[in-house]
Order: structure tokens, then sequence, then C-alpha cells
């Protein structure tokens, strides 16, 4: 697939401009709501998590190994948004890094929720992740409609910070990932 004609799922990707006017921009530190200086790379095989997502939230998450969890070691908790690819095809994606203090969760676990609707559940496949910047920090809520509230509310962030962003160059690296891009 040519970069040059690559597209974003649901998104226009083809504007340049990485954030000018966007407040968020630029923050260096990786503890900061806001978008990370350089996107983090990672790839992973889908595992199953708890189960949680699809059935009480409706909101189906690709829970990653562990090993995936460590590369990003130093990055703060919380609800992150950027790309990810499946199969050949780039996607917009919020992520939860974190405990899920919600439900107490007892080990750090790292979740991508794809922008988009599939049929079926993608356990063992390869994801290709672009981790791009910081939403929010991970919430204990008051109920469960509380926190599916506020992942709509991520949802919609994520769509608002890729609009206008220029991320030729994240779909580019994430194509370049060995295994990712094949159908
Ligand atoms: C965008 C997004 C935001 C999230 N925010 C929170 C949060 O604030 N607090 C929390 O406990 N869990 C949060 N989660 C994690 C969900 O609780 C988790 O995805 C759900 O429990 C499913 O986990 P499971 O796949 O292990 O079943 C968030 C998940 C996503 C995708």
């Amino acid at each position: 697939m040519d970069s040059s004609d690559s597209k974003v799922n649901g998104l226009n990707s083809s504007q340049v401009n990485t954030g000018h006017g966007n407040p968020r921009q630029d923050l260096q530190s990786r503890d900061q709501e806001g978008d990370l200086s350089e996107p983090i790379i990672l790839s992973s095989t889908v595992v199953k998590g708890f189960g949680r997502g699809s059935k009480q939230l409706g909101c189906p998450t690709a829970n990653l190994e562990q090993n995936a969890v460590s590369q990003v070691d130093d990055l703060s908790t919380g609800v992150y948004y950027g790309l990810a690819i499946l199969e050949g095809t780039v996607y917009p994606m919020v992520s939860s890094l974190g405990f899920n203090p919600h439900f107490g969760n007892q080990h750090k676990s790292l979740e991508i929720h794809l922008l988009h609707h599939f049929q079926e559940d993608f356990y063992g496949k390869l994801l290709g992740v672009a981790i791009l910047g910081k939403l929010r920090e991970e919430a204990k809520f008051d109920s469960l409609d509380a926190l599916i509230k506020a992942i709509e509310e991520d949802k919609r962030c994520a769509r608002d910070m890729l609009e206008g962003k220029d991320v030729k160059h994240v779909v580019d690296m994430l194509l370049k990932l060995k295994g990712n891009h094949e159908q």
C-alpha cells in the first residue's frame, strides 16, 4: 500500500497539521494530558481480558500481551488515543493503560478499543499500535453508567484530536510493522 494514499478508517488523514491551534500539543512529559512528543509504536498479539468490555460496557477492547505493557512502563497510567493497524487497515483508537480502578484490577493492562464496529473479536491476531496522546487519568466512577459515559466522551475526544492532524508519518510507521500490513 502506498502511504501517499493511505487512509485512516473513518477519518481523512491527508491534512497537514500537527496540532497547530491545539492547546494540548507538544507537551513533553509522559505524565501530562496532551500529545506525546513522539508517538509510541508497539505491536502485540491480542489476548483475553476479563471479557467485561463488550458485555458490561458495550466497548470491546483488545487486551495486549504483558510484553507490550512492559514496553510502556515509563508511561503514566491513563486513557490515551491514537491509531492501530489490524490486518492492513488503520483505525482510530482509544486505549486504557492501568489497573482499571473502577474494577480494582491487580495487574496493569493495556487495552485498545478500535473506533470501528467489528462483528467478531480478534483474539490471537496481531495489532500494531501508535499511542499519540493522553486524554485523561483513569478513574473510579459512581456507577457503571458514568464509566460508560466517560468512555463515550473519550471516543468523541479522540476523533476530535485526530481530525485535522497529519498522521501520515504515523500510518507509515504502522504499515512498516512486520506482519501488521498483511490482509
Ligand atoms: C477509552 C477507555 C477508557 C477507560 N477508562 C477507564 C476508567 O476511567 N476507569 C476504569 O476503571 N477503567 C477504564 N477503562 C477500562 C475498562 O474498565 C475495561 O476496558 C473494561 O473493564 C474491560 O476490561 P476487560 O477487557 O479486561 O474485560 C477504560 C477503557 C477504555 C477503552
